[in-house]
């Protein structure tokens, strides 16, 4: 067994103001938003297409720079990608020259863990993603749902205090996508890390978190949050509790309008 994460991170948003601009135009992506994550949550982030959510994520990832405000991983403030956050995205592509295993190994070898350690680490993982007889393999010879379960594993074999996951499950077909979602909260329970995820499928969302938080657009902002008061340890029949069908109903009336 290996030695859990160090500590899972809290990530602190404050009055971050997202502006693209050009010489001929000036969008406002996202204004005022306030947002803590607490150490080890689930939190889930719903709303309308172009409502600012990748632009968001992405500036946590330290891919984009904010226009304004602060944002910040255990008091540090981001100022570009870094170790502590993993990242798993919709077309975050695998490097294909690299086997499964080498994938997984990529963080690692590139801070000169040792090859020992490395071994260690990703059969590790490639048992927690249920891909260990595919060691071997190339990602062009994996589905879609196998390649996003390597994904996880890389981003994970780093250890990372926090998760970003932005529609990683969202090419996939419906049954993949739930063995998916069921696979991810086991792996959650289990590495101890905070998870910032985002996804416009609201079954998904309730299924996944702690809390979800529903954005709108013009400009991208916070509309409303929601605690989810549903047992830990989730199964599936979790989708038939009262209280998961009308979370339902109420952010599927938020989000049509
Ligand atoms: N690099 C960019 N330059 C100009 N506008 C952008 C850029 N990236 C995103 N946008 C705009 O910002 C808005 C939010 O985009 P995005 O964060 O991708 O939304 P979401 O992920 O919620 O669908 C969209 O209207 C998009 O067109
Ligand atoms: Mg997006």
């Amino acid at each position: 067994m290996l030695a859990a994460p160090s500590k899972s991170g809290t990530i602190e948003i404050k009055g971050l103001q997202k502006v693209y601009e050009s010489k001929k135009s000036r969008f406002e992506a996202l204004r005022d938003i306030d947002l803590t994550i607490g150490e080890n949550e689930f939190l889930t982030i719903v709303g309308p297409s172009g409502c600012g959510k990748s632009t968001l994520l992405r500036m946590v990832a330290g891919l984009d720079e904010p226009s304004g405000g602060s944002l910040q991983v255990d008091g540090e403030e981001i100022i570009g990608p870094g170790a502590d956050r993993g990242m798993v995205f919709q077309g975050y592509t695998l490097f294909p020259w690299l086997t499964v295993r080498e994938n997984i190994e990529y963080g690692l070898k590139l801070k000169g863990v040792s090859i020992l350690e490395r071994r260690k680490i990703s059969n590790y993982f490639l048992k927690v993603i249920r891909l260990e007889s595919f060691d071997k393999s190339y990602p062009k010879q994996l589905s879609g749902g196998m390649k996003q379960r390597v994904a996880i594993a890389r981003a994970l074999a780093n250890r990372p205090r926090v998760l970003l996951m932005d529609e990683p499950f969202g090419a996939l077909d419906a049954q993949t996508k739930l063995e998916m979602q069921e696979m991810l909260l086991e792996v959650w329970e289990k590495e101890k890390t905070t998870v910032l995820f985002i996804t416009h499928d609201i079954d998904e969302a309730i299924f996944l978190s702690q809390r979800i938080v529903v954005m709108g657009a013009g400009p991208g902002r916070i509309l409303k949050e929601f605690r989810v008061e549903l047992p830990e340890g989730r199964t599936p029949e979790v989708r038939e509790h009262p209280d998961f069908l009308a979370l339902k109903r109420e952010l599927g009336q938020l989000l049509k309008h």
